[in-house]
C-alpha cells in the first residue's frame, strides 16, 4: 500500500533485481548447471537456470514489493498479497528470466534477463541485462532509453534496401515454415537479416542502431515488455500491422522512416498471418 512508485523508483528496483538474477544465470552456466527439459515442442527448451532465476526474481520482488503481482514465463501469474486481487497495488512486474535460452544452453554470449514494471497495465520502466557481457539497457516512460550512461537513439537509415533487419522464430514447426517464407520474401529487399536469438536484445540493439529494425510474430508479453519500452524510448515506432498495437500477431519496431516500407512488405508477405 502507499502511493504508486514513480517509474524511476520502479526502475531502480528492476535494475537491482535483474543484476542479481543475471549473476545467478551466469554462475549456473559457469558451474555447468544446464539441465534442459522441453515445453511446447522439442525445440522449446527450459533449463534449470530459467526456473531458478525466475524463482529468485519472484522472491526478491515478494520481499521488496509484496503487494505487486508478477507475470513470468516459467511460473505464470503470481498475484500480489494486496487485498484487491491480481493488481492490488496497481503494479505488475513482467519477467523473462532468460531470454535466449537456446543461446544460453549452447554457451552463446547473447541472452538476457528482462524485467519490466507496469502501472495500471502500461509498461513504465524496464531493464534488459545481457547475462554474459553485463551490457544493460534501461528505460522509463518519457525518460528515454539508456546504456552505459548514454542516451540511446535509433538508426537514421531511411532506405529499406540498406536496412539490417533482425527477426526471430517461434518454436512451433508450422509457424516456423510460415516465418521462413516471410524471411525468404523479405531478404531480397533489405541489406540483410539477423536471427540473433533473444527478442529482448533484438529490441535493445534496435534502440541504438546496432540493427536498423526488428520484427517477430508470436512474442509473449515477457519477450517484449522491457525491450519494447527501450526501443520506443529510443525513437522506434513499436506497433503491429494495420494500426494494431504490438502484440502476439506481430511486433514491428522500426525508425519512423523505415516503418511504412517495412510494414507494407511484411503485410504483403502476411507476416502477421499463418499459424
Ligand atoms: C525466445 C527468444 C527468441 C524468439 C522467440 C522467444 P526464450 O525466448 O526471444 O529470440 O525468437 O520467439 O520465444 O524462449 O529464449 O525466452
Ligand atoms: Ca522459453
Ligand atoms: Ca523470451
Ligand atoms: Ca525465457
Amino acid at each position: 500500500t502507499g502511493s504508486t512508485p514513480t517509474p524511476q523508483e520502479l526502475l531502480a528496483i528492476a535494475i537491482d533485481v535483474a543484476r542479481e538474477a543475471a549473476d545467478t544465470a551466469y554462475r549456473m552456466r559457469a558451474e555447468g548447471v544446464v539441465v534442459a527439459a522441453t515445453k511446447s515442442t522439442i525445440t522449446d527448451v527450459v533449463t534449470a537456470a530459467d526456473r531458478a532465476v525466475e524463482r529468485q526474481v519472484l522472491d526478491a520482488l515478494a520481499t521488496l514489493r509484496p503487494d505487486d503481482s508478477v507475470l513470468g514465463e516459467e511460473y505464470g501469474e503470481e498475484p500480489g498479497a494486496g487485498a484487491h486481487g491480481a493488481t492490488g497495488s496497481g503494479v505488475r512486474w513482467i519477467v523473462d528470466p532468460i531470454d535466449g535460452t537456446v543461446n544460453y544452453l549452447y554457451g552463446l554470449a547473447h541472452c538476457a534477463v528482462s524485467l519490466a514494471a507496469e502501472v495500471d497495465g502500461a509498461v513504465v520502466a524496464g531493464v534488459v541485462r545481457n547475462v554474459f557481457t553485463g551490457e544493460e539497457w534501461t528505460a522509463t516512460v518519457g525518460g528515454g532509453a539508456w546504456r552505459a550512461g548514454q542516451r540511446l537513439r535509433c538508426s537514421t537509415e531511411t532506405d529499406l534496401g540498406q536496412a539490417l533487419v533482425a527477426t526471430g522464430f517461434g518454436y512451433d514447426a508450422a509457424r516456423r515454415s510460415h516465418q521462413a517464407r516471410v524471411v525468404a520474401g523479405l531478404i531480397p529487399h533489405v541489406r540483410d537479416i539477423r536471427r540473433l536469438g533473444a527478442a529482448a536484445l533484438d529490441l535493445c540493439l534496435a534502440a541504438e542502431g546496432r540493427v536498423d529494425a526488428y520484427f517477430e510474430k508470436g512474442l509473449a508479453a515477457w519477450d517484449q515488455a522491457a525491450g519494447g519500452l527501450v526501443a520506443s524510448e529510443a525513437g522506434l515506432r513499436v506497433a503491429g500491422l494495420r494500426g494494431l498495437p504490438a502484440g502476439p500477431d506481430l511486433v514491428l519496431a522500426a525508425p519512423e522512416a523505415l516503418f511504412a516500407p517495412l510494414h507494407d512488405r511484411l503485410d504483403d508477405l502476411d507476416a502477421a498471418g499463418g499459424p
